[in-house]
């Protein structure tokens, strides 16, 4: 394996920008280059205000220099790994590899970020130094974002070279790797533009509505419900003739590719009028700002917009079986799309669970095109294909049994075959195919993970809390000491907790004593937890929000997936933290190194934070804010989470004793009566509500330590009664129970 100690990325558009960035994230510096030092300048800043944001910090920013390809090629030898991201030109990026051959460091590596074009072509005529040290490395759009990264070696790669980029793009940047074929488009877009097509040139044939088209495209194949035009939007509707272009240019007269590929007048226009979607002035969808910020559709017979129409969609017979226009539509996209999965099957990649990858992480489909004929039933797939006169592949043609079995994928030779995954890359899900769990409800689960270590899985939507959950949590904490030695808190699900779930909030809390009754159930039962006999490591990944949080405040440690968001956002429902979130928050930022010192700086930080909802935009993020301390670790690789969480429980466990009772000295009632004056002036400037400076002053009333004298400290079970008090009382109002049913009717915070 090579050293990655320093990179350059030659490009700095959409994708090198955004690839040097991450690259950045990962505390990697970047020699970023474009036709001049200025071009790359301006990508940087154009960087720092784009959304989603690249940098999981700003501060990033600085590990990137601006480099022009005329002064600075030299440079270039201090860099082991070259990323080539100039437009899809053959022409350009041959020219640019062969300067870069002049001034790269013998033994340092060359990709290209290519979204089409064969390596072989790429290659075609270089020398074989720069051929053995040379891969396609083809990022997905936004690089932070998007987990995909497939590799293409050529049959000179030195296996070391592409060793060496897999380490550094999984353990550093975070990607999961696919490795494909050396066929035009790979595997994802391949696939992906073959569906888009098909779907766009189906939906005109078959007269649907964009809304319509992207409700079936959608949910029912688990597929995002952008859908196909939406997902047009996204990536820019003048990117989708060039992409298919490129890749009919590139594959086989017979490839059935060219069937779908038909000219589509319709999209010409639209392009040619500026309607490129969400970067021009619309596309498919839009927001009409003159009519109150309208959604609009445009029709796909007249090209007018018109309002956006919801369209709901028979969910009881599975949309493919429908007798239906839905059901049609379905039939030709869905049908097709599979079917050429099938093709691609030993020719774009190796085998069918690479291309599932592919999709679930390059298109964020929920199951990858052979899992969906697995749901569909490999039989009853076969049927219909056939019925359409669809030319499957052979590893659908014979048996009727699933493609997967458990961890086994069905192979071309007819026998199941075990799927591995890289050391340290580890899911819940292959811990529960070894045995049942050791606890379950309705709400949660306690695992084994195996050396002494058991795993608490929240089960219930957006893992919130509720009364079954906490059961579990507390019958976990018993059950762990007489086996196990650590307890990590971890789910594969895409968000660790979304805090308490409101619907038993709002169904439990008839009066004040349920209500109290309820904050002293989230207290002792985080508390139980902060004092176990044993450590107790959040594995924090996705929204970790509210009581989420506060979950995560009561563990000896964290381990937090770099795309962590986490926060006390309890004030946008019109409460404050009280399942022990305020004085967590207090000892937080007495020993959070990046606050400024003193009892008062660090108290108005945590008053900010809460006052404010703030949510961390990423782990580092969450570290500088507080939520992190020093010791918890950030894991790039979504998959290593949970293992990197295991790693660090096993750490804790040696010698490990039980934290001590913290004791608080707070300033008392003057310190409350200044942030109160802080959070008046708020209201003066029309950026908080009356309502908002209620809760506001509750918050400075328990940070502060309520009516304590300063000299004498408060012990936590003090400050626990005045969480309670004090939430109590926000809870009573009705502005406040008015905010919570908003949130949960429409999802997003009332302003009263
Ligand atoms: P872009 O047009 O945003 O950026 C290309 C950049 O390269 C520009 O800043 C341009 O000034 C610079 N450039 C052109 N010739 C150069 C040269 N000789 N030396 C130095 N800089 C030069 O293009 P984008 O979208 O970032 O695409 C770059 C590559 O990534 C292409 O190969 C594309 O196919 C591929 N790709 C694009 C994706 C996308 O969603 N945009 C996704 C995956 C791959």
């Amino acid at each position: 394996m090579r050293d990655i100690a320093k990179m350059a990325v030659i490009g700095s558009g959409v994708m090198g920008g955004g690839i040097a960035a991450q690259a950045a994230n990962a505390g990697v510096p970047v020699l970023l280059f474009d036709v001049t030092r200025d071009v790359a300048a301006a990508a940087v800043a154009r960087l720092l205000t784009a959304e989603p944001a690249p940098f999981m910090l700003p501060a990033n920013a600085r590990l990137l220099t601006p480099c022009g390809i005329r002064d600075d090629m030299a440079l270039l030898e201090g860099c082991g790994w070259i990323v080539e991201a100039v437009v899809e030109k053959l022409d350009v990026k041959q020219d640019l590899y062969k300067q870069i051959e002049r001034f790269r460091a013998p033994g340092s590596i060359v990709s290209s970020n290519t979204s089409t074009i064969p390596l072989a072509a790429l290659t075609a005529g270089a020398p074989e130094a720069f051929k053995t040290n040379f891969l396609v490395t083809h990022f997905f759009n936004p690089p932070r974002y998007m987990r995909l990264l497939e590799i293409v070696a050529g049959p000179n790669t030195d296996r070391q070279a592409v060793d060496t980029v897999c380490h550094f793009a999984d353990h550093a940047l975070g990607k999961s790797i696919v490795h494909c074929k050396d066929r035009p488009g790979f595997i994802a877009n391949r696939l992906g533009c073959y569906w888009m097509q098909a779907a766009i040139t189906e939906a005109f044939a078959q007269g649907m509505s964009v809304e319509e088209a992207d409700a079936v495209m959608g949910k029912p194949f688990g597929i995002p419900k952008t859908g196909i035009f939406g997902l047009a939007d996204l990536v820019g509707i003048d990117l989708l003739p060039q992409v298919n272009a490129s890749l009919a240019a590139a594959l086989e007269k017979d490839d059935l590719f060219h069937a779908v590929n038909v000219p589509l007048p319709f999209l010409d226009k639209m392009i040619a009028d500026g309607l490129t979607g969400r970067k021009g002035k619309g596309g498919f969808y839009r927001i009409n700002r003159a009519q109150g910020k309208r959604k609009e559709t445009i029709g796909l017979v007249s090209g007018e917009y018109r309002p956006w129409r919801g369209v709901s969609l028979d969910e009881t017979t599975p949309l493919l079986r429908q007798d239906s226009a839905h059901g049609r539509y379905a039939r030709a996209v869905m049908l097709k799309t599979l079917a050429y999965a099938s093709l691609l099957v030993g020719d774009a990649a190796d085998d069918t669970a690479s291309i599932d990858a592919a999709m679930r992480l390059g298109y964020n489909w929920t199951w990858g095109p052979f899992e969906l004929i697995d749901r569909i039933g490999i039989a009853n797939f076969r049927t219909m294909a056939e019925r359409q006169g669809l030319p499957l592949a052979p590893v659908l043609k014979s048996g009727d049994g699933p493609l997967y079995r458990g961890r086994s994928a069905l192979s071309l030779d007819g026998n199941y075959k075990p799927l591995t995954r890289s050391p340290g890359i580890v899911l819940l899900e292959d811990v529960k195919r070894n045995g049942p769990a050791l606890l379950s409800n309705g709400s949660a689960s306690l695992w084994d993970l195996g050396d002494g270590v058991a795993c608490f899985e929240l089960t219930t939507k957006m893992n919130t809390f509720d009364a079954e959950a906490f059961a579990l949590l507390s019958r976990s904490i018993d059950f762990i000491p007489k086996n196990h030695k650590a307890l990590v808190i971890y789910s594969d699900a895409a968000n660790f907790s979304g805090g308490v779930n409101l619907n038993w909030l709002l169904a439990e809390a008839n009066g004040p004593d349920e209500f109290e009754a309820l904050a002293k159930l989230g207290q002792d039962r985080f508390k139980k937890l902060k004092y176990a006999p044993f450590p107790a490591v959040a594995a924090a990944a996705g929204l970790a929000l509210g009581g989420g949080c506060e979950l995560l405040l009561h563990c000896s440690g964290i381990q937090a997936h770099a795309e962590s968001y986490i926060g006390l956002v309890e004030a946008s429902v019109g409460i404050l933290p009280a399942w022990g979130g305020c004085g967590e928050m207090i000892l937080r930022m007495r020993n959070n190194p990046w606050a400024p010192k003193g009892p008062m700086p660090a108290l108005l930080r945590a008053f900010e934070l809460l006052t404010m909802s703030t949510v961390s935009k990423s782990a580092a993020h969450a570290r500088e804010l507080g939520f992190l301390r020093s010791g918890d670790g950030i894991t790039m690789n979504r998959g290593r989470l949970l293992a990197d969480a295991k790693a660090k429980a096993l750490a804790l466990a040696k010698n490990y004793k039980a934290p001590e009772k913290p004791s608080f000295a707070l300033p008392g009632p003057s310190a409350a009566t200044a942030l109160g004056l802080a959070a008046e002036s708020f209201v003066r400037l029309g950026k908080a509500s009356a309502h908002d400076l209620a809760v506001a002053k509750a918050i400075a009333t328990v940070l502060s330590g309520g009516d304590t004298d300063s000299t004498l400290p408060l012990t936590e079970e003090a400050m626990l009664a005045l969480e309670r008090r004090e939430v109590l009382k926000l809870a009573a109002s009705p502005l406040t129970q008015a905010r919570i049913r908003h949130v949960l009717d429409t999802g997003k915070p009332l302003r009263n």
